[in-house]
């Protein structure tokens, strides 16, 4: 059993923290945000995400997992210290490595021992000696460490089991020792033979980014295929089965849509791109995946426009999802801001609903109307639009919804409505790639 002391508990920290107590450690998981530590320790759980608020509880209550506003102290009495604070969109692209900076000079004024100092968060090629050198700087007693590249995978909405049972799991380190620790941090998932991958921290840097660019293309490709079926009225989800079929192409992340957002895909695609420009080499796939989904999230709103034949201003627009996807609450680059943004702009009324993001979204908009319910939301509307696809939305009687509008125009940016059912009942709707001609 290692002590543990997990640095940023947002998303990522607080599902590695709890998800690391749960494989029989004791853990702490820190922050400098004291308000977000003080509504943990009186047990409340500041995120949406399925399954957390268990695993939280049950690790407490066993008494190996807490939480933490002394960063410092949380630094000294830890073995082993997974660095996960953000890493946002910096200048020109690039990751802003700021707070990661600042966790390693805290890091090194508190080295007290020998510790394993892993980074969760995802940081460009390079950051594990720059946070090496910052530690062996600013530490007083010369005391050794070892640096590890530990990226994370863990999907918000199903974070908690992506976690817990991952796909594989990346450890970058230069010595056996720091190796060895990690398979102990690891040790359940070791056991049930989840691929581990070890190499060196280079490599586990470039893993991450290499796989959510990858993703991001694929999403990308996949929506501009929906625009071609657009034009030809051909069916995207036909197209996207068929591709799926095949082993090489895999039915993941074929789904068109209304362009991909959150707080990963969006910077790290950019912050490899700027990666790529410093080294010399080209990554123009990349960055055609990231101009294609620019182009996607502005189709949505000329989607809406041409629906409405350019009549916006006035008219009441329900938008039904705001967070960038289901099973959260995070809105950060959702494709809802960009809609709020356009219709804002153009005098429409808008009122929205999201089971879980609506706070998240009036930090943004802080006069957005927003409801409790896709009823309230749509009553008396001109216009209803999908942009996130909770189970909910999916599940919404469409002769219901028709009753309480005032005019049948829908669009339907996660293709989870029935096309027959608009059809039948008369709908002037719009998809992403399957609207029958
Ligand atoms: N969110 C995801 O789905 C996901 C998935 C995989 C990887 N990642 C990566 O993990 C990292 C964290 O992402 P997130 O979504 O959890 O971010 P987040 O914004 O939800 O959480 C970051 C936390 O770090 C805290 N923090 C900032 N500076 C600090 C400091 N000096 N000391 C202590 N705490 C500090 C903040 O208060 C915040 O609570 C990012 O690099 C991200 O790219 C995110």
């Amino acid at each position: 059993m290692k002590n543990i002391a997990v640095i940023g508990t947002g998303y990522v920290g607080l599902v590695s923290g709890a998800g690391i107590s749960d494989f029989g450690h004791n853990v702490v998981c820190t922050d400098i945000d004291e308000n977000k530590i003080k509504r943990l320790q009186s047990g409340e759980i500041p995120i949406y995400e399925p399954g957390l608020q268990e695993l939280v509880s049950r690790n407490v209550q066993a008494s190996r997992l807490s939480f933490s506003s002394n960063v410092n102290k949380s630094i000294k009495e830890a073995d082993v210290l997974f660095i996960a604070v953000g890493t946002p969109e910096g200048e020109n692209g690039a990751s802003d490595l700021s707070a990661v900076l600042e966790v390693a000079r805290a890091i090194g004024n508190n080295l007290n021992s020998y510790k394993v100092i892993c980074t969760k968060s995802t940081v460009p090629i390079g950051t594990g000696s720059k946070i090496s050198d910052i530690i062996n700087k600013s530490s007083i007693n010369s005391i050794e460490f070892d640096y590890v590249s530990n990226p994370e995978f863990l999907r918000e909405g199903s974070a908690v089991k992506d976690f817990l049972w991952p796909d594989r799991v990346i450890i970058g380190a230069s010595s056996s020792r720091a190796f060895d620790i990690m398979k102990n941090v690891y040790r359940p998932l070791y056991i049930n033979e989840t691929p581990v991958i070890e190499t060196t921290i280079e490599t586990a840097e470039l893993i991450k980014y290499a796989s959510n660019a990858f993703l991001s293309v694929k999403i990308s490709y996949m929506n501009e295929i929906a625009n071609m079926c657009d034009e030809i009225g051909a069916d995207v989800h036909v197209v996207s089965k068929a591709m799926g079929i095949d082993g090489r192409i895999s039915p993941k992340f074929l789904h068109p849509g209304p362009g991909f957002g959150g707080s990963c895909f969006p910077k790290d695609t950019k912050a490899l791109v700027s990666m790529a420009e410093e080294l010399g080499t080209n990554l123009k796939v990349v960055e055609s995946a990231i101009e294609a989904n620019r182009l996607q999230k502005e189709r949505m709103v000329e989607k809406l426009y041409t629906l409405l034949k350019n009549d916006v201003k006035d008219k009441t627009i329900a938008i039904l999802g705001l967070a960038f996807k289901a099973q959260t609450d995070d809105v950060r680059e959702s494709p809802s801001v960009n809609m709020i943004s356009a219709l804002k702009n153009d005098g429409a009324i808008i009122k929205a609903f999201d089971p879980a993001a609506n706070d998240n979204m009036k930090k943004i908009f802080e006069d957005l109307d927003t409801n409790t319910s896709w009823e309230e939301t749509v009553k008396d509307s001109d216009c209803v639009i999908i942009m996130t696809e909770w189970n909910e939305f999916r599940g919404i009687d469409l002769s219901k919804l028709k009753e309480l509008v005032k005019d049948p125009n829908l669009l339907d940016c996660r293709n989870i409505l029935k096309i027959d059912d608009l059809e039948k009942l008369g709908f002037n709707y719009d998809n992403v790639g399957r609207k029958k001609r």
